[in-house]
This record gives structure tokens, sequence and C-alpha cells, in this order.
């Protein structure tokens, strides 16, 4: 099966996630926790911040939406959510182990899409289309208007996910689209924007969460890795370090740098709930 570079390194990412979510957490959660203030910001409360981060968004639903698109579904955890409040719900993400556990997990509930959203016809209209934390996942020009196809005026497109902000460099953390873009667009295309809730603050944390165990985890063991490397096999070792000496200083910049925390994504980026309606 050919399966989109892009689409499969990013997937990667986000199904070891989903490994270790299940395996140390017992949770199917993939998006950021939303940190109250108080709570040890540790992995152990990492499930409870993700639930406080679900019924956040829940909380956000316009009681007129009855049917949903679940555009990244995940494992679906949100969705059955959704299913479990009466709600209507159809999902799409491209094929993946993520989408394989979201099949798993709705049965007959819900019909799930194997395709990328901005690929995927619409052959019928939803009352809202729903993006949490997948927004950022699908080229910029094509995601809301593409979203429009599948509501009609009056329809809502709930989006929760982080976006870059106005008048900064290159960032350290990678992703995100341009908040000041969307707004734009959403102008453009005819969409009033009802619900613009700035969580920052209370998603950062998660940036923390992961420095922390790149810190005390990933750096030792990537380094007791490379000594066993060197010892045992120094010369292909050798070899291969310079050979690709340039992804492998990106690699170790992007993860061991002590660049990637809360602080810096509050100052590059801006989690935002932004509930539009199409007039
Ligand atoms: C960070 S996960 C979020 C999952 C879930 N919505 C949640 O809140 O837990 C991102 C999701 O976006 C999906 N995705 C990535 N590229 C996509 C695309 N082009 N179209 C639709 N979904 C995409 C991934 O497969 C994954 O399910």
């Amino acid at each position: 099966m050919y399966i989109q570079k892009d689409v499969r390194s990013r997937d990667i990412g986000l199904e070891t996630g989903l490994l270790l979510a299940r395996y140390l957490l017992d949770t199917e959660n993939l998006h950021y926790g939303y940190w109250m203030p108080g709570v040890e910001v540790h992995f152990r409360n990492l499930p409870a911040a993700q639930e406080r981060y679900t019924e956040f968004l829940l909380s956000h639903v316009p009681a007129g939406a009855k049917s949903v698109l679940d555009v990244g579904c995940g494992a679906g955890v949100t969705a059955e959510k959704l299913l479990e409040r009466g709600l209507e719900v159809e999902c799409v993400a491209p094929e993946s182990g993520l989408l394989e556990a979201a099949r798993k997990r709705l049965g007959e509930r819900a019909r799930v899409h194997a395709a990328r959203f901005q690929d995927f016809a619409p052959t019928r209209k939803f009352d809202m289309v729903m993006f949490s934390e997948s927004f950022q996942y699908i080229p910029f020009e094509l995601a809301l208007p593409h979203a429009l196809k599948f509501i009609d005026s009056g329809g809502y497109v709930l989006i929760c996910d982080f976006f870059k902000v106005k008048g900064k460099k290159k960032s350290p953390i990678g992703g995100g689209h341009k908040i000041y873009e969307l707004e734009k667009q959403a102008a453009q295309l005819g969409c009033e924007i009802l619900t613009d809730i700035d969580i920052t603050e209370q998603t950062a944390p998660n940036l923390d969460l992961v420095d922390d165990f790149m810190r005390r985890v990933g750096k030792p063991g990537y380094e007791m890795l490379m000594e066993h490397a060197m010892a045992s096999y120094p010369r292909t070792t050798k070899l291969v370090r310079w050979w690709k000496r340039e992804q492998i200083d990106k690699v170790e910049h992007k993860y061991f740098s002590g660049l990637r925390t809360g602080k810096t994504f509050a100052e590059y980026k801006t989690y935002r709930l932004l509930l539009l309606r199409r007039k």
C-alpha cells in the first residue's frame, strides 16, 4: 500500500505516542492535557489533564449541533464521548494504526473513513466539523475551505489546536498554522468567530513534561546507546555519524537542546479553541 511520506512520518510519531500512552498511562487520548493551577506537572496526572481537555472541548459543542464530522479522530476517544452524548458522529483520518484503534473502539456506532481530510469528498452535510489537535496537519489553504463544504449556512466548525503567533522568527517547536492567517481567512470565507478562547497557559505544561522526560530518560538513554555503539562498532558508528551528521545534529538539537519547554511554547505559539459559524 502506498502511504504518503509526510503523513507516514507524522503518524509514526503519533502511533508511538499511542503505544506509550496505552502502556504507561492506560489511555488512548492523543491530545495535550489541560492543566489546572496547582496540579503537579507529572505523567501520572496527564490522563486526568487530557480528560479535562476533552470536557473543555465538548462543553463548546453548540446545542444545535447533532451531527459531527471528527477530522483526525486519533484513536476515537473524543468521538466516543460525542456518541455517548447522543450525537451522530463520522470520523476521517489517514489509514494508520490510530485509525484501526478508532475502528475497534467505535465499531458499528460511527462510520470511520480512511482518507486525508483534504481528499475526502463530501457526500453529506453535518451540523459541525470538528478538529481536535488535527487542524495543523492539514494544509492551511485547504483545511477551512474544505470543512465548509461539509456544512450548510448556520453550521459550525470547532477547532482546538495550537497556532503560530505573529512577529516571531523560527520557533524551536514546530507545528501550527498562523493564527492571524486563519482569522483573515475565516472572515474572507464568511465565517463568524463565535468563541475564541486562549488556553496556551493551560496546555504549555505538556511541553515541560516532555522536556523533563527527554532530559531524564531520552538523553541519557541515547548517550548510553551511542557509547555502546562506539565501543562495539567504532568504525561503523563514526562512519554513520559522519555520513548522517546533518540529520543527527538536527534530531539531537530538536530533542536535547532543552529549548522545547512550556515557556518557549507560550512565546511562539497560541493554543486556541475557536468556534466558527458559517454565515
Ligand atoms: C494529535 S492527533 C489528535 C487526535 C484526536 N483528534 C485527539 O484530539 O486526541 C492528530 C490526528 O490527525 C490525523 N491527521 C493527520 N493528518 C491528517 C489529514 N491530512 N487529514 C485528516 N486527519 C489527519 C492523525 O491521523 C491523528 O489522528
